[in-house]
């Protein structure tokens, strides 16, 4: 591989300039290496935040991350394979009815999921309420379970695409996370390792999102598909409403409880809807639209799917959601209809009863989260619970429900009310 000096490869960037195939596989080589400093990529990153790189910048970097470590292989298997991947919200518990509802339909879903970080909750944080379930699995025991049961969803193991555990790490204290090429290489890179052979993006848009703007999610949805379609993988993006945040409920336990309500056949509509949006555009990128997942959800077997999933990882899915220690109500302050719900106050006071973390190695309680009671376009009515916040720390409430102030509307009855649409685009 050409050497390089890290400094010119800093300035070209720093400049306004693209940086040279080259120079990005060596770069990113060196970095995972531990040739490059943190301090020297940290200043790339940033360099790249207010510089951008072009579409062929952007391939190349994604493909010197996933080279810089293993690839998966998931061709030997019976069924076609399909993977989601959500930008984050709050409140997104998708992943926990879409992967065994998909599953169910007859395509295998391996979902590689991460742990949240800041007001976003993560997969695997969700899925550790569930008494006994376990995360780690090698890849044996993957391909295993993706045989017999049609869905997994674990850590994405230490060999996939070292480079961004590294560099997504570096991103996340150095103000550099929001950059579309980062974020857009990010993703695709550990999707594009991990070897589905298609792939559904849930772009979020709004106060809970990455990409506060339409604008912006566009573009990471438009730079996503570009790349996974270059590297052949059947990839499709939805752009979907993160103003509001999703279901009732965000947290831990609580997001697992209304998931198996979704699973059982009930649970939030917005959650049902997006599930089988999602699980629509699934099975049609893995060659099967025949099916309709709505009918397959009504029947209960995608209920089946879960109970084998959580079990094949030594969960109990008949035990209950762990209890908090503590739950604090917020009645509503006026009646009428609720008409703004905002996803960042809700995530940021979730985060704060302790349903998330504020570093990497800090540990999440199971129960804590908060339910909200009300969706936009519900009446409220004055001294009934709005909020149900819960955690085992209660010396945590005060600073979650700073953050809830001013995170609603209630406008008189009567007020018109038109909904947002849930999926505003789509990009193939
Ligand atoms: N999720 C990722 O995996 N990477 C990013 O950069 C942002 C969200």
């Amino acid at each position: 591989m050409e050497q390089h000096d890290v400094v010119e490869v800093i300035h070209a960037k720093r400049d306004g300039g693209r940086l040279s195939d080259s120079q990005i596989d060596w770069v990113i080589d060196a970095y995972t290496r531990g040739g490059v400093a943190d301090e020297q990529m940290a200043a790339l990153a940033m360099a790249i935040l207010l510089n951008g790189m072009d579409r062929a910048e952007i391939a190349r970097w994604t493909g010197a991350m996933i080279a810089s470590g293993e690839r998966m292989d998931f061709s030997s298997l019976s069924r076609p394979t399909a993977d989601k991947h959500s930008t984050g919200g709050v409140g997104d518990k998708i992943t926990l009815p879409l992967a065994p509802l998909v599953a169910a339909c007859g395509v295998a879903v391996p979902q590689l999921s991460g742990r949240g970080l800041g007001h976003t909750g993560g997969t695997l944080d969700k899925l550790e309420a569930v008494a006994g379930w376990r995360a780690t699995l090698s890849n044996d025991e993957m391909m295993r379970q993706l045989e017999d049961v049609g869905a997994v969803i674990c850590a994405a193991g230490d060999g996939l695409a070292p480079a961004d555990k590294k560099l997504y790490a570096l991103r996340d204290v150095t103000g550099t996370v929001e950059a579309i090429p980062l974020i857009a290489s990010s993703i695709m890179s550990k999707k594009i390792a991990e070897g589905t052979g298609s792939l559904v993006l849930d772009v979020k848009v709004g106060s809970g999102a990455f990409m506060k703007n339409i604008d912006d999610a566009r573009e990471l949805a438009a730079t996503m598909v570009a790349l996974g379609q270059d590297a052949g993988v059947n990839t499709v993006a939805l752009v979907t409403d993160m103003a509001t945040p999703l279901g009732l409920t965000a947290g831990n336990g609580v997001e697992v409880a209304e998931s198996v309500e979704v699973l059982a056949g009930g649970g939030p509509a917005d959650v049902v809807e997006l599930t089988v949006a999602l699980a629509r555009e699934m099975l049609a990128g893995a060659g099967r639209d025949d099916v309709d997942p709505a009918d397959v959800l009504a029947s209960g077997k995608a209920m089946d799917v879960w109970r084998a999933m959580i079990r094949a990882q030594d969960g109990d899915p008949d035990a209950p959601m762990p209890t908090p220690k503590e739950t604090h109500v917020v009645a509503a302050p006026s009646s009428g209809v609720l008409t703004r719900l905002d996803a960042l106050s809700v995530g940021v006071a979730s985060w704060r009863l302790g349903a998330g973390r504020a570093r990497k190695e800090d540990p999440v309680q199971a129960a804590a989260g908060i339910t909200w009671h009300a969706r936009p376009g519900d009446s409220v009515v004055e001294g009934a619970p709005l909020f149900t916040l819960q955690t085992d720390a209660p010396e945590r409430f005060a600073r979650a429900l700073e953050s809830l102030e001013g995170g609603y509307d209630i406008a008189p009855a009567g007020t018109p009310f038109e909904a947002a649409p849930l999926v505003i685009d789509r990009l193939s």
